[in-house]
């Protein structure tokens, strides 16, 4: 079974996709730190489109899962929080723009859901990759908010945070995620919406583990 959570740039999906799946004994698949991982590539590239489109073909990104945890995985090694700083995310809606990454990171997922249950999050899973999903939401969440939360979130991981460039960064994104040809950001056909702006986050994982429960029972 598979419940998808899609929404912009920290509308706190992740969050709640990691709280609902510890809830459920589920696995949380967080789809954006397989285009972040590809962005990585793109990176130690040197950020050469032409250099990247090779290491597509030579390189690879897979999912691994173990003991109730699911990572991303370069050429079979972790990645950790080496995908979160932020010149990865300055550059990862250039590169999940591209079909071929996209057709890379879905091929990845479809087969790692076969395997287990999951909560996952993204910009394009209700919509595209798995438009049968069982439960979909739609996250939304103000900007000022957002950028809020990002910023606490990565100053917990030791990581400094500016305010104004995460607001930007969010901006920019939530621009180039909605407007980009290849499956845009978009609320799901049959999504439940949920605005978490004022919603405390306790609220909004039992909202939707409830919604799990009732469809499971
Ligand atoms: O959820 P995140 O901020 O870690 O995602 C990073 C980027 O990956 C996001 O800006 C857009 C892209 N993404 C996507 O295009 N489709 C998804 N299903 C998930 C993420």
């Amino acid at each position: 079974m598979i419940v998808t959570i899609d929404g912009p740039a920290g509308s706190g999906k992740s969050s709640t996709a990691k709280a609902v799946a510890k809830k459920t004994n589920w696995y949380y698949l967080d789809s954006g730190s397989l285009y972040r991982t590809w962005t990585l590539l793109y990176i130690m590239g040197g950020m050469d489109m032409k250099v990247f489109l090779e290491f597509l073909d030579s390189h690879n990104v897979t999912l691994h899962a173990s003991d109730g945890d699911i990572e991303p995985l370069l050429n079979g090694e972790g990645v950790g929080d080496e995908i979160r700083t932020t010149i990865v995310s300055d550059n990862v809606s250039a590169v999940a723009a591209m079909s071929e990454v996209r057709a890379k990171v879905n091929e990845e997922m479809r087969r790692v859901v076969k395997e287990h249950d999951f909560v996952a999050d993204g910009r394009d899973l209700g919509s595209v990759v798995f438009p049968d999903a069982a439960l979909k939401f739609y996250m939304i969440a103000d900007l000022d908010e957002r950028a809020l939360r990002r910023k606490k979130e990565l100053e917990s991981k030791g990581i400094e945070a500016n305010l104004k460039a995460i607001r930007s960064n969010l901006a920019e994104r939530d621009h180039l995620d909605s407007s980009r040809d290849e499956a845009p950001l978009t609320k799901p056909e049959g999504a439940v919406e949920v605005d978490t702006t004022r919603m405390d986050f306790e609220e909004q994982v039992a909202f939707i583990v409830n919604a799990i429960k009732e469809k499971v029972e």
